[in-house]
């Protein structure tokens, strides 16, 4: 795709997430339905949306972010009762997750209905779908009365945005419109639970942890590092090892990373270390090494950890260091994107 060929002006267009209106979303609105694309707001991280029933619409998205057909996409909708009529089989697992997790960052896999293109799902016989959180995205699903396909709104393989901003970096010029609702509290992607196989299966960790789908379920379910998952699935063709990545080179230590950090400033190397929040300060501190404070809560670091990856994207640093975080069951999802933007 010749870059010509992207050249709309972007228009962001800010909407309070307290107080939205329908006029609002007009514009919005108007483009999804004549098969535009649109990025908004979710409580996770921004998505880039079409109308999920329209296959020439659901190519712009691929083609926006340069996204290989074969990785599918998740639908988002604005209640239980819609996603039930994109599936072929809705269990009492499914209505169980949905009772207790949506509108929220959980994206259930279920077998699909041939009204779902072939493109959405990467010809595969399944659907991802949620229903998400943020004011503005279930606002927006209601006035526009369509399921929308919505990746993360960032170009293949980048970081995902957490911010207007960060969208309109890896997009301007390829989209029309961006609605900005601010910074998505979450930060970070739903949890991709794969059902219709026993036990479900987490495909992507994410902001719903395991223990909290189990305790719904009264039993476990497989986890994304466990060994029999490897064999068992695979078909989240997303969940290549390269993903999240920013552009400095970033490693995980153990320990605090203080001493590696310093020897790569010390040897010239411009660096960022991101260094827990109580970390001491280096003294002297030597030129060409950044700090950035990294908080000890898994919903705090989740939060600002896209957002810290892009504000390195915008400087001269090479390399990142980061303390590889606890080693507890809610921190998974965080180990599972640094061990993915580390991995070459
Ligand atoms: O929080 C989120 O999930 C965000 C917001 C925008 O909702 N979306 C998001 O989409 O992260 P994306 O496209 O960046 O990631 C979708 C993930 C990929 O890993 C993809 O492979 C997986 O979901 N996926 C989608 N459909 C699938 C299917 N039918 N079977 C298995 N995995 C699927
Ligand atoms: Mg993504």
């Amino acid at each position: 795709m010749s870059n010509a060929e992207f050249s709309l002006p972007t228009h962001v267009q800010r909407i309070n997430p307290n107080q939205i209106s329908a006029t609002d979303l007009q514009a919005a609105c108007e483009l999804l339905r004549k098969g535009e694309v649109v990025a908004f707001p979710t409580e996770t991280v921004y998505g880039l949306g079409a109308n999920a029933l329209d296959g020439a619409a659901v190519e712009k998205i691929y083609q926006a972010k340069g996204r290989p057909a074969s990785n599918p996409l998740i639908v988002h909708v604005d209640q239980p009762s819609a996603a039930r009529e994109l599936v072929s089989e809705w269990s009492e697992t499914a209505n169980r997750l949905a009772a207790a997790f949506w509108p929220g960052p959980l994206t259930l896999v279920l077998p699909k209905k041939t009204a779902i293109p072939n493109i959405v799902t990467a010809g595969g016989p399944t659907v991802a779908i949620r229903v998400p959180q943020h004011p503005v995205a279930l606002a927006l699903l209601r006035e526009v009365g369509l399921p929308l396909a919505a990746p993360s709104a960032n170009r293949s393989n980048a970081v995902s945005p957490t911010t207007a901003e960060h969208v309109l970096l890896g997009l301007n010029g390829r989209i029309p419109l961006i609605l900005d609702g601010g910074p998505c509290a979450g930060g970070l992607e739903s949890t991709v639970l794969q059902l219709g196989v026993n036990p479900p299966t987490i495909l992507r960790p994410g902001l719903i942890s395991r223990q909290q789908i189990e305790q719904v379920l009264g039993h476990q379910v497989v986890g994304p590092s466990d060994p029999t998952n490897a064999e068992l699935v695979l078909p989240s063709p997303g969940m290549m090892r390269r993903h999240y990545a920013p552009r400095a080179k970033l490693q995980l230590v153990d320990g605090d990373g203080q001493s590696e950090a310093l020897q790569l400033a010390y040897e010239g190397v411009r660096v960022a270390w991101l260094a827990w929040e109580d970390a001491t300060i280096p003294d002297p501190l030597p030129a060409g090494l950044t700090i950035l404070r990294m908080p000890w809560t898994v919903e705090r670091y989740a939060a600002q950890l896209y957002a810290t990856l892009h504000e390195i994207d915008q400087t001269e640093i090479t390399r990142i260091i980061a303390p590889v975080p606890p080693e507890e069951e809610s921190w998974q999802a965080i180990r599972d994107r640094l061990s993915r933007a580390a991995s070459d």
